[in-house]
């Protein structure tokens, strides 16, 4: 007899199973998920170390402290962020908040695949855009046509996880008069390898939210913290579907030190920016094309090697992201130090030869 077990959501049985390949990336040169390739400031362990007792973990996370020291640092009002259990979680309350079952929402494609996940487990009835053929530029002209007075939430990647490309902050404000009704997400993960951000324009559109992480530049991707920024009655709403305690105290506590070391952060990002650079010169040297890119990844147009190339890089203990399910013959690196490109691309050379 078949075993029972109860019926899962129409909305979850569509879903096909997303499993990042995240086990087994602690000995090898983490090019493969963008994030801080050398780790977070040692101000942030300090401070954990100094700060942490048996008391505090046995304590329910108080947020205050953080919360006054984040909007200050993002230059927002407090009331005007919420904390949460990182980008993901801002992304799923958001949907939570204001997306019902068979609600219109618009995407893009390829993006983050964390927008996708949340509106399909939420029930939405997904549009995506693509990105343009021509150099993946982003579709604005596209997206503004497909705008209907029912489109519930648009979800941006600002720039853009994996094409690299970005938007003006003219777009983004074209997309915000059109789309009233709608929330629309701004995902700034990769914020500070770009500059271009729409924090500054919350108090002009009550539609508009925005999202940074501590995952990225900032090495805390273990942390699991985001910020999301929209006017404080939207967030009075967002927060009544958020759990209370979603960001754990360790992650609350890490942020304050990691915001207060501007050096260690401003030399990082200076650093990665060199090192693309020296990226793109070899890339153009081996022949290989490549997407130019305002994060700290590239997205190389490899072709029918794509996978043995990813391989082999693995085997040489260097980890990178493929792509060509969503862009045939595409795999995306992580930039991370100077150092750590040259290695990545000496082996390159030595595979691709
Ligand atoms: C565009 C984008 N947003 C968010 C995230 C993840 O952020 P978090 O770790 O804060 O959930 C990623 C990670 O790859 C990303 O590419």
């Amino acid at each position: 007899m078949r075993k029972r077990v109860p019926q899962p959501r129409e909305a979850v049985l569509r879903m096909r199973p997303y499993s990042p390949p995240t086990e087994g990336r602690a000995d090898k040169l983490r090019l493969d998920f963008n994030e801080n390739t050398v780790g977070c400031s040692p101000r942030v362990i300090e401070f954990l170390q100094q700060r942490l007792d048996a008391n505090r973990l046995a304590t329910y996370p108080e947020y205050s402290e953080a919360k006054q020291e984040l909007a200050a640092f993002f230059g927002v009002e407090h009331d005007e962020m919420l904390l949460t259990n990182g980008t993901d979680e801002a992304i799923q309350v958001l949907i939570n908040t204001y997306v019902d079952d068979g609600d219109d929402v618009i995407i893009l494609r390829p993006s983050y695949a964390m927008y996708r996940f949340y509106a399909e487990v939420a029930g939405a009835a997904i549009r995506e855009i693509d990105y343009r053929s021509e150099r993946l530029a982003f579709p604005l002209d596209e997206l503004l046509l497909a705008l209907r007075p029912n489109t519930r939430a648009i979800l941006i990647s600002n720039p853009n996880n994996p094409t690299g490309t970005a938007v003006s902050i003219e777009g983004i404000e074209r997309i915000l008069r059109r789309a009233p009704n709608a929330a629309v997400m701004v995902d700034e993960a990769y914020y500070e390898f770009c500059g271009i951000t729409a924090i500054r324009h919350l108090g002009q559109y009550p539609n508009l939210f925005v999202s940074r992480t501590f995952s990225k530049l900032y090495g805390m991707a273990g942390m699991r913290l985001g910020c999301l920024f929209s006017q404080a009655e939207n967030l009075a709403s967002v927060h009544k579907a958020q759990s209370p305690y979603s960001v754990n105290i360790l992650a609350a506590m890490a942020a304050r030190a990691a915001v207060r070391d501007t050096a260690y952060i401003s030399r990082y990002v200076t650093e990665v920016l060199a090192a693309r650079e020296l990226a793109y010169v070899s890339l153009e040297k081996l022949g290989i094309p490549y997407y130019r890119s305002q994060g700290n990844f590239v997205l190389l147009r490899i072709g029918e090697r794509a996978l043995e190339v990813r391989d082999r890089l693995r085997e040489a203990g260097v980890l990178v992201r493929e792509r060509t399910y969503e862009l045939p013959g595409c795999v995306r690196v992580t930039v991370g130090t100077r150092d750590q490109m040259r290695r990545f691309l000496a082996e390159l050379e030595r595979i691709w030869k």
